[in-house]
């Protein structure tokens, strides 16, 4: 009888720590993106990398012009997600270069230069292994 309220007051406790636990990894995915949302973000950036070859070849500069300026929105999240990691090196690098890639493209798809975009275009699908060998799969902290 006698241990009973300590019992208490020690789950009470570990509820309390769980839910901190909770709401800070709660707070950490929201703020820059969780791993979970980063794949989804690589599967829309493998997706329109590849469809805005296809739009440049077919010179459908609106479809084209959307496909970049999703990838400039894509990179722009890996960018800030690798920011918020204090990653301050390549990885960060390499989304700042698609990022200013998938602008290029999206300003020169949209003034009909559309080789000038197939360029750019390629070189963002060029850097995807420059990524993936060294930094694939994402290490925890
Ligand atoms: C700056 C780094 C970086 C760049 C650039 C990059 N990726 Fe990734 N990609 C990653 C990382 C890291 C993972 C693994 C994520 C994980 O650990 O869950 C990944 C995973 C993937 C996956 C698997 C997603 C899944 O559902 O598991 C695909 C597909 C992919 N990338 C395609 C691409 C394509 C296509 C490009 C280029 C157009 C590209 N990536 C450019 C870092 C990058």
């Amino acid at each position: 009888m006698a241990g009973e309220p300590q019992a208490v007051s020690r789950s009470i406790r570990r509820a309390v720590l769980i839910l901190g636990l909770g709401a800070s990894l709660l707070a950490q995915a929201t703020s820059a993106g969780s791993i979970l949302e980063f794949d989804v973000w690589m599967q829309k950036i493998d997706r329109h990398s590849q469809t805005i070859l296809t739009h440049l070849k077919r010179h459908d500069a609106p479809a084209a012009v959307a496909d970049a300026k999703a990838l400039e929105h894509f990179y722009g999240l890996m960018e800030r997600f690798y920011e918020a990691r204090g990653e301050h090196d390549d990885p960060l690098l390499l989304s700042y270069d698609g990022r200013e890639r998938a602008a290029a493209a999206a300003r020169q798809a949209a003034q009909g230069d559309f080789d000038g975009a197939f360029e750019s275009a390629l070189g963002i699908a060029r850097d995807c292994r420059a990524c993936h060998d060294r930094f694939k799969p994402i290490k925890s902290l």
